[in-house]
């Protein structure tokens, strides 16, 4: 009934077999090259990585970080040829990045060591080219810079210059040094980009007695010591500004005029960066709450409409959120240039929601507002007394209304046309017969994860959702292989989502390190990209889910990585010609003498996370 309807499109590649190497795998006729490692120099400032570790934390300051995860490629006049591709640097592996791993010295972390992995977390903006069918880094470009745990940053939204973000660095509280745990990302209508902080709640200790923790520390599992113990930094005699007091912010551990006890409230929040601008200023956007960020999608524009940004807490049994603009879509802002600008018009003042998933397929956004009604009556505002203080507790808000607890909420993203958002979530080892089911979490040991949908139906809070997939080995039973997964897309753990322009969803898996590849599919394939085009919501039956025995074949695995790493962060060309994802935290990857990300290590080399670049061998746009 469309006449100008586009022919459909269809996945044709070979879906992948299961596969265990240390190299990266794609389908017949395509081609993978690693780009920017962890170590690769952005500059001149930089000396070249070394495979011994001996690199300094000035040569980190000036290279790609390390644990490369969330992604966006910005074109450079539109080119799909020449960009700004922007990645971030979650957290590092310590034994990989120094000689011989982390040191003690009397109980203290050597000031290098902690600065060294202060610049390998952050972000990472690259200039990067293809010429003769190959990317690489524009070294000295103008626009390549580094955000790192130490950079200054500026806050905004309701939380900004308030009492609860006032520190020694910034007494009227208006900015923070640095940004941590930047996991899954988004990007805005407007040429920005968004990095989520994740798990930065770690990095901080606090020696306080549990029972006298401020609420939301708690809530948010502050501990005793730091994930890397930077604060046993503290008092070096090099420390300049409480570099490294800051992240001890036990009240009492410093002076009166060191007290470092808000510097935990300035991290939480998603990270906005101009990267076609390389003065500007990291601006964390308070209003979009405060938790463990993953990813950030927008919903479908439509002039003269508020814009929703999604964002998960990837936490066992938390919750999905919702921050809908007050200002309303101006298509002329896509093209002003005063970009963080624009971000203030839009994501500085709304409204946050929180999900609940009712037993229907029907859902509700509750708001988050001092007038918001909790489940024992109560207001919110009589619980919190503020909009900021609200913010700071976002999940205990969130508990306050009666949101609904999830299986560790990971990315999310928007159908180009339809509108549908997807999200991740990932696993849950940790739902039994105690905790319970719902509709949205129907599994007990959830170790497969799923992944969800839902539309937001207009002026309304209400949504309408339903499963998409669920995740399964090839021979578990029908209880728990719902979606009828074979060898050829059996898949657990679903985190990095990308939906490209015409359609195609692009579904990563991470089943963890170390003991965490606790499924039978990640005994049996490592760690993947699939890709999947899917109906639209309104076209589903509302029984079962969408990929489902009849229809699974539609679900491809298009590329697998090297062994241990988890696959994330997608971003795309223009014209669908080449495809950058990342490959995070490998055991024995990239091999040393070649940047070809099929070639399999021999021997043993230090490992890198890198971004592998995957084109088509003639050229042409990926996928299809
Ligand atoms: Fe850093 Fe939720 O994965
Ligand atoms: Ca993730
Ligand atoms: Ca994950
Ligand atoms: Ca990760």
């Amino acid at each position: 009934d469309d006449d100008n309807a586009a022919t459909p499109i269809k996945l044709a590649f070979d879906s992948l077999p299961n596969s265990m190497t240390d190299a990266c795998v794609v389908p017949a006729g395509y081609t993978a090259h690693v780009l920017g490692a962890w170590g690769t120099p952005l500059n001149d400032k930089a000396r070249a990585w070394d495979k011994d570790g001996k690199n300094t934390s000035e040569d980190l300051l000036h290279s790609t970080g390390m644990h490369h995860d969330g992604m966006h490629y910005f074109p450079l006049n539109g080119s799909s040829t020449e960009g700004l591709l922007v990645v971030n640097h979650e957290y590092i592996d310590e034994n990989a990045l120094h000689p011989n791993g982390p040191t003690l010295l009397n109980g203290k972390r050597p000031a290098e060591e902690v600065r060294k992995e202060i610049n390998a977390h952050g972000v990472a903006v690259m200039h990067i080219r293809k010429s003769n069918g190959r990317w690489d880094i524009v070294k000295n470009s103008q626009y390549n810079r580094r955000f790192t745990s130490a950079t200054p940053m500026n806050l905004a939204g309701p939380v900004a210059g308030t009492d609860w973000v006032k520190t020694p660095f910034s007494p009227n509280g208006s900015q923070v040094r640095g940004t941590n745990n930047n996991c899954g990302n988004g990007y805005t209508p407007w040429g920005t980009y968004l990095t989520a902080e994740e798990n930065w709640a770690f990095i901080f200790a606090n020696t306080t007695a549990a029972a006298e923790l401020p609420a939301h520390q708690t809530r948010l599992g502050v501990g005793a010591t730091g994930r890397y113990g930077w604060e046993t930094a503290a008092g070096d005699a090099s420390e300049v500004g409480g570099e490294f007091s800051r992240f001890n912010i036990t009240p009492s551990a410093n002076s009166a005029t060191q007290d470092w006890r808000n510097e935990i409230n300035a991290f939480g929040y998603m990270v906005e960066i101009d990267p076609y601008n390389p003065n500007s200023v990291a601006t964390k956007r308070t209003a979009l709450g405060r938790f463990a960020h993953e990813g950030c999608a927008y919903s479908k524009l439509e002039a003269g409409k508020p814009i929703a940004f999604y964002s998960g807490d990837d936490s066992r049994f938390e919750y999905l959120y919702r921050f809908v603009t007050e200002a309303v879509w101006d298509p002329a802002d896509a093209n002003r240039t005063d970009r963080l600008a624009v971000g203030d018009k839009y994501l500085n003042r709304g409204t946050l929601y929180v999900a609940r998933f009712s037993e229907d397929g029907v859902g509700e956004w509750l708001p988050l507002t001092l007038d918001s009604v909790g489940k024992d009556g109560r207001k919110l505002g009589e619980v919190y007394g503020s909009i900021e203080e609200i913010i700071i507790n976002t999940r205990g808000a969130a508990d306050f209304v009666g949101a609904t607890p999830m299986d560790r909420p990971e990315w999310t993203v928007t159908h180009p046309t339809n509108g549908d958002i997807y999200l991740t979530l990932t696993n849950n080892s940790r739902r039994n017969a105690s905790t319970g089911t719902n509709a949205a979490n129907p599994r007990l040991n959830n170790v497969n994860g799923h992944i969800i949908r839902w539309h937001d139906e207009s002026n309304s809070t209400r949504f309408r959702w339903d499963i998409f997939v669920y995740g399964s080995d090839a021979a578990a039973d029908a209880d728990t292989n719902r979606s009828g997964l074979t060898e050829f897309n059996q898949l657990a753990s679903p985190d990095g989502l990308g939906f490209d322009e015409r359609g195609i969803l692009w579904i990563q898996t991470d089943n963890g390190i170390d003991g965490g590849r606790n499924n039978a599919v990640a005994q049996s394939t490592n760690d993947q990209m699939l890709a999947v085009i899917p109906n639209a919501l309104a076209d589903s039956t509302g029984t079962g889910p969408v990929i489902n025995a009849s229809n699974q074949a539609e679900l491809k695995r298009f590329f697998v990585g090297p062994n241990e790493a988890e696959i994330t962060g997608f971003a795309c060309t223009p014209d669908y010609s080449t495809i950058f994802l990342n490959v995070q935290h490998p055991s024995n990857w990239p091999a040393y003498d070649t940047s070809d990300a099929t070639v399999a290590t021999s021997g043993t080399v230090r490992p890198r996370s890198s971004t592998v670049v995957i084109q088509r061998a003639d050229g042409g746009p990926i996928g299809v």
